[in-house]
C-alpha cells in the first residue's frame, strides 16, 4: 500500500518538464520500492498554477507538458489559477519543490518552512544570498539541494556522509561550470577566445547573454554553497572571483559586448601558450576553504583528471582529515535536464522517507 506524496512544483523550464516526464514515467516504479506514490497537487511557473489537492490528474500533466513543450504558456491552460493563489496550496505533508532560477520564490519557501513542508531546491539562489538571509535554508532539516552543484552527481550526499561521520573538511576544489570547461577545451585546440565565446553561445551552451557563464558568478554560486555544507559561513565577499571579460564591458549591451571580444583574444592566447609550455592547460577552477576562497582560470597538469576534463563533465575533489592526500572525487556529467530531475527526484523520495519515519 503507498501513500501518496504531495508536491508543489515551481518551474516548468528544462528541468520542471524533465522532471513532469520521470514522475509520470517512473512512479509506479518508485512506489513498489519505497511506498511513495508522487502526487503533484500544484505546478506554477509565472503565468499560472494548476492546482488539484488529490493530485493533479496525468491527462493534466500530460497537457502541461504538452503545452510548455511547444513555447506555450501554463496561464493558458483551461482551469488555470493565479499564481498568486500559490500559498493556500501549502500545507505540512507536502514537498516544495522550487526549479525556477528568481529570487521571488523565497517568501514562498519561508512560508513552506513555517507550515513544515519538506523542500527540495534546484534553484541556486536562496542558498547562495548573504549568509543572514540564506542560514535558515540550511538549518532547516527538511531541506536538500543535491542538484545545485553538479546537476545529478552525488557531491552534497558525499559532504554530508563526511560530514556525519565526524570527518573535517579541509578544502574543496574542481571544475563546476560544463559551459566553462567546453570554452577551455576550445582554447587548448587554438580557437580564438572570440571565437570559442560565440561558438558556445551558438551552439545554446551559454546563457543568451553570456555574461551570465563568463562572470564566474554562477560556479561562485556553487562554491558559497559547498563552503556553507562543510560549515563555512562565507559570503560572496570572501571569493576573489575572475570574470573572463574586463570590468568595463560588465554593463554594455550583448551585441557589443560581442563585437568587442576580438580584443581579448591576444591576452588568452598567451595564457594558454605559457600553461602549454609547462604541460599545463587552463581550466576554470573553484577553490575553497575555511577562510575564503578563488573562482578563476588556473593552469593544471595536462595529464591530470582535470586536465583531461571536457565537455560538460564537471569534477569535484574533497580533500578532509581522512581524504588528506589522495581527495575524495566525484566526476561525471554535472549539467543536463535528465541527470538534475533525476538528482531532484532523489531528494524528494529521500525526504518522503524522512517523512515516514517521523
Ligand atoms: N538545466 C540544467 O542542466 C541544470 C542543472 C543544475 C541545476 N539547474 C538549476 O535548475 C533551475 C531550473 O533550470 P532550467 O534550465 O529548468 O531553467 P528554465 O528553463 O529557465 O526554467 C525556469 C522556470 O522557472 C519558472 N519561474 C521563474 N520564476 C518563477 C517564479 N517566481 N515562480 C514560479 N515559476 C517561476 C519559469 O516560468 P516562466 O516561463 O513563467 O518564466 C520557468 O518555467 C535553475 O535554478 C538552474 O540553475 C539546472
Amino acid at each position: 500500500m503507498s501513500g501518496k506524496l504531495p508536491l508543489i512544483v515551481l518551474g516548468l523550464g528544462n528541468v520542471g518538464q524533465a522532471l513532469l516526464r520521470q514522475i509520470i514515467e517512473t512512479r509506479r516504479r518508485i512506489a513498489d520500492r519505497t511506498s511513495l506514490y508522487l502526487a503533484p497537487i500544484a505546478l506554477a511557473t509565472t503565468s499560472g498554477l494548476l492546482y488539484d489537492a488529490d493530485g493533479l490528474p496525468e491527462e493534466t500533466l500530460r497537457t502541461a507538458l504538452e503545452m510548455v513543450g511547444r513555447g506555450g504558456k501554463l496561464g493558458d491552460m483551461i482551469g488555470v489559477r493565479s499564481p498568486g493563489d500559490l500559498p493556500a496550496t501549502l500545507r505540512p505533508d507536502a514537498i516544495v519543490v522550487d526549479l525556477t532560477a528568481s529570487p521571488l520564490t523565497v517568501p514562498f519557501l519561508h512560508a513552506a518552512m513555517e507550515r513544515g513542508c519538506g523542500i527540495v531546491l534546484a534553484n541556486k539562489i536562496p542558498l547562495a544570498a548573504p549568509w543572514a538571509e540564506a542560514r535558515p535554508f540550511y538549518e532547516y532539516p527538511r531541506l536538500r539541494y543535491e542538484v545545485t552543484v553538479g546537476a545529478g552527481l552525488p557531491v552534497i550526499a558525499a559532504l554530508r556522509y563526511l560530514l556525519d561521520t565526524g570527518d573535517e573538511i579541509t578544502h574543496i576544489e574542481g571544475c563546476m561550470s560544463g559551459t566553462l570547461n567546453y570554452l577551455c577545451a576550445e582554447l587548448e585546440r587554438g580557437a580564438p577566445y572570440s571565437t570559442a565565446v560565440a561558438q558556445a553561445r551558438a551552439l545554446g551552451y551559454t546563457e543568451p547573454n553570456p555574461r551570465d557563464d563568463l562572470s564566474g558568478k554562477d560556479v561562485a554560486r556553487k562554491a558559497l554553497i559547498l563552503a556553507r555544507t562543510a560549515g563555512w559561513p562565507l559570503e560572496e565577499s570572501d571569493l576573489c572571483i575572475e570574470p573572463l571579460y574586463p570590468a568595463s564591458l560588465a554593463d554594455v549591451p550583448v551585441d557589443e559586448f560581442m563585437a568587442a571580444l576580438p580584443a581579448l583574444d591576444a591576452e588568452y592566447r598567451a595564457r594558454v601558450r605559457k600553461a602549454e609550455a609547462e604541460g599545463q592547460v587552463l581550466r576554470y577552477m573553484a577553490r575553497v576553504g575555511p577562510q575564503g576562497g578563488t573562482v578563476g582560470l588556473a593552469a593544471v597538469p595536462k595529464e591530470s583528471p582535470l586536465g583531461a576534463l571536457h565537455g560538460p563533465a564537471n569534477h569535484i575533489s574533497l580533500y578532509t582529515a581522512r581524504y588528506q592526500f589522495l581527495p575524495l572525487t566525484i566526476s561525471g556529467p554535472g549539467a543536463g535536464p535528465e541527470v538534475t530531475a533525476a538528482g531532484v527526484l532523489g531528494d524528494i523520495v529521500e525526504l518522503g522517507r524522512l517523512a515516514g519515519t517521523r
